[in-house]
């Protein structure tokens, strides 16, 4: 949402917009592979990429059609197959799903009913239709399972698919920044209200003022070049570094490097979508769990940022004492301002995206790689699940962590400032990376 107060045909044009771009970039990930590929189990971490497809059409017309149009199911015998907590996602490839050809069938009537539906709809009123939400969540749990999609692409064995588009920009000043920035002390405001972001989720609301004492925080994400340091000092062999779980977790499965990391002829290697390829060093490091991102901050003598502090840097204007909606401004994400919506098939360089740096000046905030945070995923005081407990209140409590920021494979309806991601914290096949943060020292 760009503007606060749009009329009732640009909403309608918003939401047409975002369903559409939405379907695009759906239709790229599941046509650039065959039937085969769209129904093999690539890992037992994911679901067939058919799975999703035909999910993403059921959320729609669960949402779309049935909550908000009041039409009768089209499919009422395929729910429970589409249905995200009744079946693990190793389950799924045995389950009788349809087929590739009727899944895209499916998703093309329900689209051609919803873009009637949104024809004719009153955006106002109900809490669904105001200003479109249930149209600008739909579009945005369909962004969402198409990053889920990705990271099943970057999973498959297979030869590169996904053809390689331009790669983002190269930053100009990045040997002058600074390695950290000092995030002075005092409130400031946390999430956000349905009137000032109608297209928030339920877990970013409701807005709440922070008290967050004087931190400092890294100007760019933590870089494969340092990550690397990290591993060649032993870090993963030295029980100080982890936190008890992580330690056992990583003895357990052997883990000495991120996911697809590995080491050949003196030189680490990575696979990117079926390429294998040096691992660039000053590039933001992926594929790292939570574990790993905590041991390497402590190995640095430093720690991740909470989830307030993140958001604090990320939103916080010390000269207005408002939290904006990006660190850029309120402004929605341009390709000068972040690396977004599968525009490149990897993170920038750390350093790049002088426009979208925050006031404090910390950059690539938004875009390029998830990062964790040392937060569980808990409500904000006064959360109200909407519309459905499923989201996220489900998922509250100390084994998700919060993940801020969004990745490249993120598209700008699914990111903003105030955008919460959770996940377990070994999990590493997401487009997850992390910065550091340290308390602010007292001086007397
Ligand atoms: C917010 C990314 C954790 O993929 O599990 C998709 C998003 N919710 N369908 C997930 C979601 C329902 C969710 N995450
Ligand atoms: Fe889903």
């Amino acid at each position: 949402m760009t503007d606060l107060h749009v009329s009732s045909e640009a909403l309608r044009r918003q939401a047409y917009d975002v369903l559409t771009a939405a379907r695009a970039r759906t239709a790229l990930l599941t046509d650039c592979v065959d039937d085969a590929e769209l129904t093999a189990q690539h890992s037992p971490l994911m679901s067939p990429l058919v799975w999703d497809l035909a999910h993403i059409a059921n959320q729609e017309e669960l949402w779309l059609l049935r909550a908000v149009g009041g039409r009768e199911a089209l499919r009422p015998d395929i729910d429970p197959l589409y249905d995200a907590f009744e079946h693990p996602r190793a389950a799924r490839p045995s389950l009788p799903l349809l087929a590739p050809r009727e899944a895209r069938t499916y998703a093309a009537e329900v689209r051609g009913r919803v873009l009637d539906l949104l024809d004719g709809a009153r955006l106002e009123g109900d809490p669904l239709l105001s200003a479109a939400f249930a149209f600008g969540m739909v579009a945005q749990h369909e962004q969402q399972h198409d990053e889920t999609m990705l990271i099943t692409h970057q999973l498959r064995r297979g030869a590169a698919a996904l053809t390689a588009p331009a790669p983002p920009p190269a930053p100009e000043d990045a040997a002058r920044l600074p390695a950290e920035v000092l995030v002075p002390g005092g409130p400031f405001t946390m999430g956000v209200s349905h009137d000032d972001e109608p297209w928030a989720l339920d877990n970013e609301r409701p807005a709440h003022v922070r008290l967050v004492p004087d931190f400092f925080i890294d100007t760019v994400p933590v870089t494969c070049g340092a990550y690397r340091r990290f591993i060649e000092d032993g870090g993963y062999g030295d029980p100080r570094w982890w936190d008890p779980a992580g330690w056992a977790h990583v003895r357990e499965h052997g883990l000495h490097a991120p996911l697809f990391w590995r080491r050949e002829g003196g030189q680490w290697l990575r696979r990117r979508f079926g390429v294998v390829e040096p691992v660039p060093d000053d590039e933001p490091v992926l594929h790292v769990s939570w574990y790993e991102a905590d041991a390497y901050a402590r190995w640095a003598g430093r720690r991740l940022p909470t989830e307030a502090e993140w958001e604090k840097a990320a939103r916080h204007d010390p000269a207005t004492g408002r939290s904006r909606r990006h660190p850029w401004g309120d402004a929605p994400p341009g390709p000068e301002h972040a690396n977004l919506g599968q525009r490149h098939l990897r993170p920038a360089p750390a350093g790049a995206y002088p426009a979208g740096a925050s006031p404090l000046g910390v950059r690539q905030l938004i875009g390029d790689v998830w990062e964790w945070t040392s937060s569980d995923f808990l409500p904000y005081p006064g959360f109200v699940a909407f519309p459905y407990r499923e989201y996220s209140e489900v998922f509250f409590g100390p084994e998700y962590k919060v993940l801020r920021g969004g990745a490249f494979a993120v598209d700008p309806v699914a990111c903003r400032g105030t955008f919460r991601n959770w996940d377990y914290p070994v999990r590493r096949q997401i487009f997850a990376g992390f910065r550091t943060a340290r308390d602010a020292e007292v001086t007397v």
